[in-house]
């Protein structure tokens, strides 16, 4: 996420721009075009340095000298290998008044799930969960619909066409037969991905019957017990464990994920330390009895090691509440 301002000469605000989507022009490309002959003489703040290199774009380096911009301030440099301060150098090397780390903690925040992608080959994980007033999923029976409201679900939607890939267990599959798609269309497509590590899946589901439509791919341990998801379009990978999993998304170069439980997955990934970003719906009900709370696994055993949140907000949501934050890493 990028973005970018041009001020003319008098300081005056010349130009904005934002990186759009992936491939599209960056975000100092849009803004020198909204401010034209103004930049010449001008300053550019850019939130990530301008790359240098042809990638599916030309280079920003360029487009910044072409323009006369006399200053560049950026809020951090960028680690992707191809550029790694080399834009800065091409633009100090040309005369070029260069700034680095205004505003740069805020940037490092807000490109997260880039970096992390960069530097673990990992995607950023969002685990999402709808619970009642007493901790459950699920009432005993196992049936989940529905716990929170239309405004939480929509939000939900929102969040989902956000980001790259949508991730859920096989027993949500056979529970709840979820068709993961996001309604109304956001600005992603995310795959919808299950994990399987039987190959227990259902011949008739949802997930299996768009498959063509929008893309599913199964993670599993058996791979022959899912032929016919393949044969509907499904592509099945052989893999074991949620880390193999998360790193094959990752070359996939998907930088976000949702994890939209159950119980079982989220406590895969909560003992992984796996989880970076929470949202939670909280319904005003209760439905009492054995039902599954959201995170399983093996669990921690002393209260004095739980995961705090950072940066949590809470806010209402209808008549849910929404809580969000961070894993405190
Ligand atoms: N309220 C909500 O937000 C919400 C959201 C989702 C689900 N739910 C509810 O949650 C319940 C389902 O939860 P669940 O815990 O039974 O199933 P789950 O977490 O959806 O799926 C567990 C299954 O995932 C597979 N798996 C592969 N690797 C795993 C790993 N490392 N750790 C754990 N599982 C792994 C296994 O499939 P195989 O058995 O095929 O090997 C395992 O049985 C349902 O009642 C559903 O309605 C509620």
């Amino acid at each position: 996420m990028v973005g970018a301002v041009v001020l003319d000469s008098a300081g005056e605000l010349a130009g904005e721009g934002w990186h759009q989507q992936f491939g599209g022009p960056h975000a100092e490309v849009f803004a020198l075009a909204a401010a034209g002959d103004r930049a010449r003489g001008g300053t550019l703040i850019v939130t990530l340095e301008p790359c240098c290199h042809h990638g599916k774009t030309p280079p920003c380096t360029e487009a910044v000298l072409r323009a006369g911009i006399a200053r560049v301030v950026v809020a951090m440099a960028d680690p992707f290998p191809k550029v790694a301060g080399g834009g800065l150098a091409v633009l100090r090397a040309a005369g070029v008044e260069v700034h680095v780390g205004l505003c740069e903690a805020e940037a490092i925040a807000l490109n997260a799930p880039y970096l992390k992608l960069l530097r673990t080959g990992r995607p950023w994980v969002h685990a999402k969960w709808a619970m009642t007033l007493d901790g459950k999923i699920a009432t005993h029976t196992g049936e989940s619909k529905w716990i929170s409201g239309e405004e939480s679900r929509r939000r939900v939607h929102e969040l989902r066409g956000r980001v790259d890939a949508i991730l859920v267990g096989a027993g949500t599959v056979r529970a709840d037969d979820p068709l993961l798609t996001v309604r109304p269309p956001g600005a992603r497509v995310p795959a919808r991905v299950v994990v399987s590590t039987s190959g227990n899946l259902p011949e008739a589901c949802q997930l299996r019957a768009t498959a063509r439509d929008v893309p599913v791919i199964v993670y599993t341990a058996n791979p022959a017990a899912l032929m016919g998801w393949a044969a509907d379009g499904a592509e099945v990978v052989r893999a074991e464990g949620l880390d193999a999993i998360l790193a094959d998304l990752g070359a996939r170069r998907f930088t976000n994920l949702l994890i939209e439980g159950g119980a079982g997955l989220l406590g895969a990934a909560f003992d992984a330390s796996a989880i970076d970003e929470f949202h939670v719906f909280i319904a005003p009900k209760l439905v009492g009895g054995s039902g599954p709370s959201p995170v399983g696994g093996a669990g921690l055993s002393r209260m004095a090691d739980s995961l705090a949140l950072s940066r949590a907000s809470f806010e209402p949501s209808g008549d849910d509440v929404y809580l969000h934050g961070f894993a405190r890493k």
